[in-house]
C-alpha cells in the first residue's frame, strides 16, 4: 500500500507562506509514490483539550463534538505527518498546538510510534533563532521523543508578507527534497 502523509496547515492567511512550504514538502512526497490528504485548520472549528481525560479511559476517544473529529481519520491514516505553521510569538501557532493537544487522545494510544513527523515553518524575523522558530522545532521534536515518533525534519524561510517563501525557488526545491526523503 502507498504510503500516506497528512499534511496540517494552521495559517489562517490565503497565500501563507507555511502553507506554501508545507504543500511543497507534500509536492516531493507525492513525486516520489506517496499519496497525500490536506487539512487546512484555519477552516475549522477546534476547541481546546479539555484535559477531561475521558479518552484515556475510552479507548482513545475524544468526547468534544467539533472540527477536530474530522481530522483523527487523517491522522490515524497518515505514516507521515508534515506540520505547518507561522511562527507566532516566538512559537508555533495556537492553531497547530490546539491541533496537537487534541491530538493527545490518540497520541498516549501509542499511534505516533509508528508515525514520521516533519514540520514547515515560515517566520517573521530574518534570523530563525532570533525568530523564535526553533522553539517551534524544539517542541515538536520533544513530541517525537516523548512518543516515539520519528523526528522527519524541517524546512523553514524568513517572510512578512503573503506569497513570498513560494517565490523563492531554492527553498521550495529543498522543500520538495525534504518530501522525497520523507517517502523513503
Ligand atoms: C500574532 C503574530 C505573531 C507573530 N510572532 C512572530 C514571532 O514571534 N517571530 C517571528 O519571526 N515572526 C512572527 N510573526 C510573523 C509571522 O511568523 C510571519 O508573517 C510568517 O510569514 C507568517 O506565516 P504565514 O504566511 O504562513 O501565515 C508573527 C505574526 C503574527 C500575526
Amino acid at each position: 500500500m502507498a504510503k500516506t502523509a497528512g499534511v496540517i496547515l494552521s495559517s489562517p492567511r490565503k497565500g501563507s507562506n507555511s502553507s506554501a512550504l508545507a504543500l511543497a514538502v507534500a509536492g516531493g512526497f507525492e513525486e516520489a509514490g506517496g499519496l497525500t490528504r490536506v487539512v487546512d485548520l484555519s477552516g475549522l472549528d477546534i476547541k481546546p483539550c479539555l484535559a477531561c481525560e475521558s479518552c484515556q479511559r475510552n479507548g482513545g476517544r475524544c468526547v468534544q463534538v467539533d472540527g477536530m473529529q474530522t481530522v483523527y481519520p487523517t491522522v490515524l491514516a497518515a505514516d507521515t505527518l508534515i506540520l505547518a505553521t507561522p511562527v507566532y510569538w516566538f512559537n508555533l501557532s495556537a492553531q497547530l498546538k490546539i491541533f496537537l493537544d487534541r491530538c493527545y487522545a490518540v497520541a498516549m494510544k501509542g499511534i505516533f510510534a509508528s508515525k514520521t513527523i516533519a514540520l514547515a515553518l515560515a517566520h517573521g524575523a530574518a534570523d530563525p533563532f532570533a525568530s523564535g522558530g526553533v522553539n517551534a522545532i524544539r517542541s515538536i521534536q520533544d513530541i517525537c521523543s516523548f512518543t516515539g515518533a520519528r523526528w522527519g525534519g524541517c524546512v523553514y524561510g524568513p517572510a512578512t508578507d503573503r506569497e513570498t517563501l513560494a517565490k523563492d525557488e531554492e527553498l521550495m526545491s529543498q522543500a520538495r527534497d525534504l518530501g522525497r526523503k520523507l517517502w523513503q
